[in-house]
């Protein structure tokens, strides 16, 4: 199979997208607080972002069940996690890369938003992310 991006372009996207979270005032606390081995998120979420673009099976984990987990989440947390995403893969020079990548986040964000509201508040119809 052919490849859209290779794995050193996956590492830098995923290097550069923690770096701004870690210092982005609404999202850095979250993952500040829950992450104490930074290099092996990176690695894993390098793995995610492979199995993902690169069809490659890396990725083992269960995020719905870990973001569920987490207290507060809100629409407007996603919808900044998306911003600065973007931001990210708008540096990129591999267009295809940057707007596979762009479509899948938005799905994948929405999909766990929507699990996390089914999980939190059952009794509330699920509030769809702002998407611009
Ligand atoms: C409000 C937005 C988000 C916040 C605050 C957030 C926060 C976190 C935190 C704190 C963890 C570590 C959890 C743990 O190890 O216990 C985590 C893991 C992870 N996140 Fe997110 N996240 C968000 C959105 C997303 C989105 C949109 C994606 C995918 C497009 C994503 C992909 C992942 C993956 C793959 C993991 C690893 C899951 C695993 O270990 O099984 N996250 N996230």
């Amino acid at each position: 199979m052919i490849s859209m991006c290779s794995e050193e372009e996956i590492r830098q996207m995923v290097d550069d997208f923690y770096a701004k979270v870690r210092r982005d005032e609404q999202l850095g606390p979250i993952f500040n607080s829950r992450i104490d081995d930074w290099d092996h998120h990176l690695v894993k979420l390098t793995d995610f972002w492979s199995s993902l673009l690169r069809g490659t099976t890396r990725f083992a984990g269960s995020p719905m069940t870990k973001h569920i987990a987490l207290p507060g989440l809100s629409a407007a947390l996603f919808q900044r996690w998306l911003q600065l995403f973007h931001e990210t893969t708008q540096t990129l020079p591999n267009r295809m890369m940057a707007e596979r990548a762009d479509a899948m986040a938005q799905r994948i964000a929405r999909s766990l938003w929507f699990g996390y509201q089914t999980s939190h508040r059952p009794d509330v119809l699920a509030e769809e992310l702002d998407l611009r």
